[in-house]
């Protein structure tokens, strides 16, 4: 894959967008968008038996990142797989309850534990993850970008000190109030393991990566920074994000983090990702020039109907405006009760309304027509 017999991009507007590069409409696609929505996906995880065996099973899981492509005109495809693929690696035994999400048969609760957790060798330990990538590569035949994932290192660290989803982060907080060092042990480490893990991604053939920092929004201003942040950095900072000449874009979400966008910025990505609660102009005017955006459409609008979905649509892409540098998506993953057809009228107004935002105005057309 790596060496030198790299497909070229029929369709690269997603990576263009990222990179503030101009294109001609702007580029979609959706958080979650292979998942529990599709009848599909849940003919082929009935199939594999869980949702673990699905991801640990590569060509079940190329099989599933392919199914959205199939339906919608998706400007990109996102590996099948899951953030929490690391620690369970580190050996704190995931599973997944039906109807009640993820949760660790040995979460991790001491200072001990910590200083134990060994750092996943990626082609040994998730040997899966980059096979999957291969797979994925070869039957997408260049069509779209794949993009490669990992949770950040706070998010990740939020999970196995929990021990599984949480209200209140009550562990987790306590820890970083009672034994701040020992949060920092840990998410340095994860922050080393997950470099690593995004290396192997692009090594076996993802063309973009994106940070999936879901929980950075319960920190206080200054834990984010401190706790989020910088180790989502020191991510960055390791990343191997060229590739055959190419470069490999990389986009930051934290949930809730519009009111930090400045700081988010500084942790170096090329994109940020946003939710519905941050207004997109507004946004675009305080980052400047400097990042690409990512979102903003609160999910929940896919339960109404069509008509409202596209004039939503519509007012998303009015508030970002004219230019490049805006990827659309959702403001968070689909929910699995929407309507397939719902996602498909949201991509599609995306395809007719976003091309009067990239054109050449009326004036500037003319003059080069002479
Ligand atoms: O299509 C895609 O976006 C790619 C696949 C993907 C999944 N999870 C598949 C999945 C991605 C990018 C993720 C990321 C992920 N996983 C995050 C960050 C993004 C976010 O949603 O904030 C988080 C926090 C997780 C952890 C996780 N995995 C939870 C909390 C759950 C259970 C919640 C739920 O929706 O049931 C999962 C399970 C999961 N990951 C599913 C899918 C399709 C549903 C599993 C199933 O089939 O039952």
């Amino acid at each position: 894959m790596t060496e030198g017999t790299e497909m070229p991009l029929k369709n690269d507007v997603f990576l263009r967008a990222l990179l503030r590069q101009p294109t001609a409409r702007t580029p979609v696609w959706m958080m979650r968008q292979a998942g529990r929505y599709l009848p599909e996906y849940r003919r082929v995880r009935e199939r594999a038996g869980s949702f673990m065996a699905l991801c640990r099973t590569p060509e079940l899981a190329c099989e599933v990142t392919l199914q959205p492509l199939e339906r919608f005109a998706l400007d990109a495809a996102i590996l099948f797989s899951d953030i929490l693929t690391i620690p369970d690696a580190m050996g704190l035994e995931l599973e997944f309850v039906e109807g009640e999400g993820p949760r660790f048969g040995r979460p991790l609760r001491t200072a001990a534990a910590v200083r134990r957790l060994p750092i996943p060798d990626p082609e040994r330990d998730l040997a899966y993850v980059p096979a999957a990538v291969r797979l994925i590569k070869r039957r997408l035949e260049g069509k779209v970008p794949l993009i490669g994932f990992a949770g950040s290192p706070w998010t990740l660290a939020t999970y196995m000190v929990e021990g599984g989803g949480s209200r209140e982060f009550r562990r987790i907080k306590g820890l970083l109030f009672e034994q701040p060092q020992v949060l920092h042990e840990l998410l340095g480490k994860l922050a080393d393991a997950v470099a690593l893990y995004l290396n192997a991604q692009i090594a076996a053939g993802v063309d973009a990566v994106m940070i999936f920092d879901t929980w950075g929004g319960v920190l206080a201003r200054h834990h984010y920074r401190e706790f989020s942040l910088a180790y989502a950095g020191r991510v960055l900072a390791q990343l191997q994000c060229r590739r055959e000449g190419r470069t490999i874009p990389t986009i930051f979400f934290t949930k809730g983090g519009g009111q930090w966008l400045e700081a988010m910025m500084d942790a170096g990505y090329d994109a940020l990702g946003l939710d519905w609660t941050t207004d997109l102009g507004e946004a675009r005017r305080r980052v400047g020039h400097r990042v690409a955006l990512q979102g903003n459409l609160d999910p929940m609008t896919l339960y109404g109907p069509i008509e409202v979905i596209r004039a939503e649509v519509r007012r998303v892409l009015a508030e970002f405006g004219r230019g490049n540098g805006h990827v659309f998506n959702l403001g968070h993953g689909i929910l699995p009760d929407v309507d397939p057809e719902h996602a498909g009228a949201m991509i599609a107004a995306v395809h007719e309304f976003s091309p009067a935002f990239h054109a050449i105005s009326p004036e500037f057309s003319q003059e080069s027509a002479l």
